[in-house]
């Protein structure tokens, strides 16, 4: 009879939104914003409550878009959730300091259960034993909560209260008494996490950006650096709005021979904002750091062709910019006006080169590079228009690597990531299901037995995903697990998609299996969607991450492949001995083939041509090995003509492996080329440690047989070898210390 009386008083009740001042920035009106538990920036023991039905509905399971799992082995609550038996219910969050309160956010469980609550008071203490709850001047003021369990619901006070601790007292709910919440508060000054805070460069703008106001950011940067930014569009999105692209270059209109491409892209989702904002920064950043001479900045902009694409699904950016950034939940904008989840609509590749190799015919019958896509892609309305529009752009440039912001973890996930197809289980329908629902947002969980298959640049891809993640400055520290609690990444921030959260038709596996690029998953955070004024943090988290991350362009060899009049051979296959995955020259000749430090055996391959096969060497030495190639028209009408004579030459093409044996060399001149090979690198790596200074890169170029040579690297990553090995070298690009073996993650 009393929470009817209170609704009707509620009901009748003038709503009052004042906008309360922060003290703080005084000349700013905003939002007190939130104190950050979703971002667990507020910490486990800052929440209490009166009780818990179980113990993964524990308090601490409380916030705002948790993601809970029904799975029975690893069960994690969707939120925190009372113990039904009880006659009185609060949930507690202790601010650690006196903060000035001015709302509540809250969100029911994410489970397929409607469990949440329509109703609560709201108290506020400073020692946690006398409270005082929030008043109409006649009786406890009740806020109306949620109505579905998904839709996060703001309630702001009518005036700011100062206080220490807070309680929500739920008075009504549906289901099971289950919540999760944000509160809105403002430190005050001389608070300690104020004093923290950075004080970044003032010239850049740290703000949440809409549709149109990306545009005109990213115009206002060309004007700036007209000399070194150039903006295109990658296709229309089903709405119609251009899905905008920087490329930032010494020469940004064209491809430079030699010079590799790469890109940083975000907003898949359109609600995962942080990476949107890193990519218009890094924008911001480049060119300002260029015209002020930064000479790592003009290094990399005058090396490199940088393409920044900062919102990939910009229906889906103004869907979730219109909620904002603490109402628009996990999955508002997250889709495509269509409905798709852009990073998991590409073609399917995986299971055809997966079935290919179970049958033993890659590479020989089956290439293990540039799988063909299906037929009728243009025309397939499973695919959105703006995947097609990103197949079409990742095809039109020779990217070499790449990587994709998303949000709602704080780890970087590298391919493959899906699993072998197992249609007798229906894991697409099961996935196709939770997308209707939107509840999921298409993860699903692997089973223990599902091993998946390893990426032939594993190793590689690993270097990659560590070279992020142990830059950013808060990546590798998770302390409390990961966002949701299934701490499967481990606590070194990064984690193989595919033992994680798999996912068939990634961007991630598409772009491995058929184009040249690398491209790995970065996400940001736990809050997909941080309040703006988190963003300059953000961005010195991110900042050495996204420079050393795109540095790694030059790890590995590169090279032009010509024919003997000098002219550039396109589409030339580069393959690496040991390594199952090939790369292909550019229609300028020119290719990259990243790899980590060590010596390969690397062959060449064009039709029409005789293969050339060459010893290049990967130094720890900053910038990419040169390795460029010459090919002779092959001869194979006189080889089959004249059989005897061929076999009889100093080189022969050896007809079935492509390679060129060299039979007059001795076995033992082979091995003792070998060890003075690595005598010298050895030295010059002494070298290098003792100047510190940067050496050029070594090509050796000497026909070797086709033994397996163990690289420094891996005698290094594996701990194998003799004392001599660089145990703990560091890589001279990276002004960074990277003592970490590859195989402790
Ligand atoms: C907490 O203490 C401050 C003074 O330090 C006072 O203004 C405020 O009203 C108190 N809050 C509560 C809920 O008692
Ligand atoms: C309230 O919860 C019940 C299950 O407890 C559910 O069947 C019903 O749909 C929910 N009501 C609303 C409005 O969602
Ligand atoms: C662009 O280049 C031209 C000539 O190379 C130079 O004169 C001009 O100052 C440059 N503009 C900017 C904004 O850097
Ligand atoms: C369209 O694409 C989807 C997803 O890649 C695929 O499953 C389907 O077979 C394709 N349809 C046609 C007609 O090619
Ligand atoms: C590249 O070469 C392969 C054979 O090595 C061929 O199948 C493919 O069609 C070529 N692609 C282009 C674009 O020329």
């Amino acid at each position: 009879q009393r929470l009817k009386e209170a609704e009707e008083r509620a009901r009748n009740r003038p709503r009052v939104f004042k906008e309360p001042k922060s003290k703080s920035t005084p000349v700013q009106i905003w939002k007190c914003p939130p104190l950050g538990i979703e971002s667990h920036k507020v910490e486990p023991d800052q929440f209490s409550a009166s009780s818990s039905s179980q113990y993964y509905f524990a308090p601490q399971r409380a916030r705002l878009n948790m993601q809970g799992s029904d799975d029975e082995e690893n069960m994690r609550g969707g939120a925190w959730c009372a113990n039904a038996e009880d006659r009185i219910h609060w949930f507690e969050i202790d601010a650690r300091r006196e903060t000035e309160f001015t709302g509540v956010i809250t969100q029911g469980r994410n489970s397929f259960n409607d469990d949440y609550v329509e109703s609560y008071f709201l108290a506020f203490s400073n020692d946690s034993r006398e409270w005082t709850t929030i008043h109409d001047g006649y009786s406890d003021w009740l806020f109306f909560g949620n109505s579905d369990k998904d839709t996060p619901v703001m309630n702001q006070l009518a005036q700011p209260v100062l206080a220490r601790y807070m309680r929500i007292i739920p008075q009504s709910w549906n289901g099971s008494l289950c919540m999760r919440l944000e509160v809105l508060g403002c430190p005050l000054p001389g608070d300690p996490r104020m004093q923290n805070e950075v004080t970044p460069v003032d010239y850049l703008q740290f703000k949440h950006h809409s549709y149109s106001e990306m545009v005109s950011f990213m115009k206002s940067v060309n004007s700036e650096c007209p000399n070194i930014t150039n903006i295109y569009s990658l296709g229309l999105s089903s709405k119609g709005l251009d899905i905008m692209a920087m490329v930032i270059s010494g020469n940004p209109m064209e491809h430079e021979i030699g010079e590799p491409e790469f890109r940083f892209t975000a907003g898949l989702h359109g609600n995962e904002a942080t990476g949107r904002e890193m990519v218009l920064l890094f924008m911001q950043y480049l060119c300002k750091e260029y015209k002020d001479r930064n000479p790592r900045v003009q290094r990399l902009v005058e090396g490199i062709r940088i393409h920044l694409v900062p919102s990939l699904n910009p229906d889906g950016q103004v869907e979730a910019f219109e909620a904002g950034s603490e109402l628009s939940g996990w999955t508002t904008g997250h889709f495509t006006e269509d409905g798709f989840d852009i990073f998991q609509n590409f073609p399917d590749l995986n299971n055809i080169l997966w079935d290919a190799e179970d049958k033993g015919m890659v590479p020989k019958l089956t290439p293990n590079h540039h799988m063909p896509l299906p037929a009728n892609l243009e025309t397939n309305s499973s695919i959105a228009v703006e995947t097609k529009a990103i197949i079409s752009w990742m095809k039109s440039h020779p990217f070499v690597l790449g990587a994709n912001f998303q949000g709602g973890e704080a780890i970087v996930a590298y391919p493959y990531d899906s699993l072998q197809d197992r249609r007798d289980q229906g894991y697409g329908h099961r996935e196709e299901e939770e997308d209707d629902r939107g509840r999921s947002a298409g993860y699903q969980y692997s089973e223990p037995d599902d091993e998946p298959r390893v990426v032939a640049d594993e190793s590689l891809f690993r270097w990659l995903a560590v070279s992020y993640a142990s830059t950013h400055l808060t990546m590798t520290r998770s302390l409390y697990g990961s966002c949701h609690g299934d701490a499967a990444g481990g606590t070194h921030g990064i984690v193989n998609r595919a033992k994680w959260k798999p996912i068939t038709g990634s961007m991630n596996d598409f772009s491995y299996l058929h184009t040249n690029c690398f491209e790995l998953s970065i996400f940001l955070g736990c809050d997909k969607f941080p309040h703006q004024s988190e963003l300059a943090v953000e961005w010195e988290k991110n900042r050495e991450a996204m420079i050393i991350f795109m540095e790694q362009v030059n790890r590995g060899i590169r090279g032009i492949v010509k024919d003997q009049q000098g002219n550039p051979i396109a589409n030339a296959t580069v393959s690496v001995d040991g390594i199952n995955h090939d790369v292909t020259t550019a229609t300028t000749g020119d290719y990259w083939r990243l790899l980590n430090p060590g010596e390969y055996r690397v062959t060449v391959r064009a039709e029409g041509f005789s293969p050339v096969t060459k010893i290049c060497v990967v130094g720890y030495q900053s910038g990419a090995t040169a390795c460029s190639f010459n090919l002779a028209k092959s001869n194979w009408d006189r080889i089959k003509q004249k059989p005897a004579i061929a076999s009889g030459n100093k080189r022969v093409v050896d007809g079935v492996n492509g390679h060129s044996a060299n039979s007059q060399v001795s076995t033992e001149r082979q091995r003792r080329l070998r060890i003075a090979r690595i005598r010298r690198l050895r030295q010059q790596r002494l070298l290098k440690l003792r100047s510190m200074t940067t050496l050029p890169p070594t090509t050796t170029t000497i026909p070797t047989t086709p033994e397996t040579t163990t690289s420094w690297y891996d005698s290094w990553v594996t701990g194998e070898g003799q004392s001599s090995t660089p145990g703990g070298f560091t890589d001279s690009i990276l002004d960074y210390n990277y003592e970490y073996k590859i195989d402790d993650y």
